[in-house]
Formats: C-alpha cells, structure tokens, sequence
C-alpha cells in the first residue's frame, strides 16, 4: 500500500474524513502524539489498527469525539466525569467510562469501560467532524516503539501499512493523555500524562494516582488497565535511567557511560557541560520540555544505533510523573536512585 504524508491543509482533512468514514486508517496530528485512527463503531476498521501497528488483541483503544458532549454517547456520564470533562477537555486527558453497547467490543478489546478523548488539537477536530464518527486511535508507532510526536515518526513505523498520515508538524506536550478512571468516586489516574494529579485534585477535590504507574507489575498482579502489562516505549539500545541528588547522579552517569560501548547520555540540557566530551544530548530544563522531546531522542538514539543509554531521572511529581513513568518503561524498569 502506497502511504500518502498529506501537510493539514482543508483539502487533505477532507480526504481523510472520506478514508475514516470508509473503513481505512489514518495518521492524525494530535497536542499529545500521532494517531492512528479508525472508525471506533466499525469493527472491521478497528481490527485494522491492531494489525497495523501489530497490537496485542487485549489492548483496548481510546475514542476521540470532537465535542466533549459526544463522549457521553458512548461513555455512561457521572459526575465526576462530567466535572473532569468540564475542566479539561478538549485536551490531553482521557476519562474511562462504562461502555455504551454501541461501541463494538473490538475497540475495548471486550472491556466494559470505554476510554474517550476530546484533544485539543486543530486538524484531529477537523478529522473527526469530517467523518462524522467517533474515531478510535492509539499511538500511532508500531507496538512496542516510541510515540510518534511528528509526522516524520509515524511514517518511519507506518509507511506501507496505511493509505494517509496528515502531517499538522509536532506535538505539543509530546507524551500520550493522562488516562483516569472515573467509574467510582474518586478519580484513578492510570497512566500519567500532561494533565497532572495535582490539576485533577483541584478541579475533583481528590485524586489518586494507580501505584502500578511507577512500579512493574507483580506475579499474577491484574493491570489496572491493559497497557501496563506491555513492554512499551522501547528504544533498541539498553537504557538505564539514573535519579537522585545532582552530583551523585551525574557522577554516576559518567561512570555507566565509560563502561564502554556505543553509549550516549540523555541528560538536562544544563548538564550537558558536565558529561563533555563524552556523546550527550539535552531534554531540555523543564519537565514540559523533557515530556516534549523525549520520544524524539528515544527514537534518534535507534537511528545512531546507540547501544546504551544513560538517561537522567527527574521528579516523579506533575509532568515529570509522565516522563518518569515512561522512561522507566522504556528501561524496563532499570531505575538507580543514586
Ligand atoms: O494521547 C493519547 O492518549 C494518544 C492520542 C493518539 O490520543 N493515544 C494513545 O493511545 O496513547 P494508546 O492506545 O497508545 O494508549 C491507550 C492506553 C493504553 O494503555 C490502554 O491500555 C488504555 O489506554 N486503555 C484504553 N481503554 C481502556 C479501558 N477501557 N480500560 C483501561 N485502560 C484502557
Ligand atoms: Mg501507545
């Protein structure tokens, strides 16, 4: 299959809005990362996605609505949910819900939530009015990769695989949504994202935070939710990530990378004097900007052919919980507190 990489203009958002309503799939732009997208009512679409991106069938997708009052078509409303849709959608939140019947069982891979997201991003509520559906999408790289958080990405994992992936350039927040249960009283933050526990907090009064996020799960231990069971976000090389105080951790880090090998640093951008002449790249001084570039750098140490990766930690708390949590995937949970 020839894959068309399409810049967002009217015309091509037109073109995709056709694809999705026929049953193909497409590339989408969100403010988190790239997209994969299928119309979340037709299963055969959905079955689509999970052999595209080579997914294992108990992963259950997140349907994008362009306007928040249509998650509550398919996802039964509290007010909890109601409250947390209010505050922070459309954007990089998705809310867990009792699945309405209308949503075929392959798109919740036969889970009785649904997950729904109204983004904040221009061309995917362009896309999904264009279609007039519901639009199920997972990240848009190949299972077991990086997010996509440009267009470039997603063609690397998917060109030959679908018909269009619509470049709206790079993602803002650069980390997938904050997933939260919102089926009880209290909102469960399942995956960590740009919408922190603290914001939750304020607008629901409470919030916790599932404590498999930053942890592998036991022997036997059901996940909270699918993703967690899965190796994720993995580069080729070996990553290991180091946290605590600066110095200890810096000199640590200079001691994994002169082990040898063909080893790169990923560190804060103010660091990088510190690990010269050795091959170091910066995320940034912030945890937003460290959320927005690390996919990028994950996927740039794969085309280096790095073979070990000495990353920096940062605090578990706010955006950085979301880098700490997907780092320690993508090292498999190789995390030194130093
Ligand atoms: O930012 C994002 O969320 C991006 C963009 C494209 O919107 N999408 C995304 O989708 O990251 P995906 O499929 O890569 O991650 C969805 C996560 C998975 O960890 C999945 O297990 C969880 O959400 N999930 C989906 N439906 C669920 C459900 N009903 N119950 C529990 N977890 C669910
Ligand atoms: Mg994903």
């Amino acid at each position: 299959m020839l894959t068309q990489l399409l810049s967002a203009d009217t015309a091509a958002i037109r073109v995709g809005g056709e694809l999705l309503a026929q049953g193909a799939l497409v590339g989408f732009p969100t403010e988190t990362v790239y997209g994969l997208g299928a119309n979340a009512l037709d299963a055969e679409a959905v079955r689509r996605i999970f052999i595209a991106k080579g997914r294992p069938q108990d992963n259950p997708l997140i349907v994008h609505v362009a306007d928040k009052e249509d998650a509550f078509l398919y996802g039964r409303e509290t007010p909890l949910a109601r409250k947390l849709a209010e505050a922070f959608w459309p954007g990089p939140m998705t809310l867990l819900m009792k699945k309405d019947p209308v949503i075929p069982d392959v798109t919740t891979a036969g889970l009785k939530t649904v997950a729904l997201r109204c983004p904040n991003h221009p061309v995917a509520l362009a896309l999904i009015r264009e279609a007039r559906v519901p639009v199920a999408a997972p990240s848009g790289n190949l299972s077991g990769r990086p997010s996509p958080t440009t267009a470039a990405h997603m063609y690397a994992d998917m060109a030959g695989r679908i018909p269009l992936i619509l470049d709206g350039g790079a993602c803002r927040v650069g980390v997938e949504s904050t997933v939260v249960d919102v089926t009880g009283d209290t909102p469960l933050v399942l995956r960590p994202g740009g919408i922190t526990p603290a914001m939750i907090s304020a607008a629901a009064g409470k919030c916790r935070v599932a404590d498999s996020v930053m942890r592998p799960l036991k022997e036997g231990e059901e996940a909270p939710s699918p993703g967690m069971k899965h190796r994720h976000y993995a580069p080729k090389g070996r990553l290991t990530v180091v946290c605590g105080g600066e110095e200890n951790v810096i000199r640590r880090v200079r001691q994994i990378y002169d082990e040898g090998g063909s080893a790169c640093i990923l560190c804060a951008d103010s660091h990088l004097k510190e690990y010269a002449p050795r091959r170091a790249m910066g995320f940034g001084d912030t945890d937003a900007q460290a959320a927005h570039s690390l996919f990028a750098l994950l996927r740039q140490m794969d085309d280096m052919g790095v073979e070990r990766i000495v990353c920096e930690g940062c605090e578990a708390q706010g955006v950085g919980l979301a880098v700490m949590n997907r780092l320690a995937r993508a090292a498999a949970f190789d995390v030194e507190t130093v």
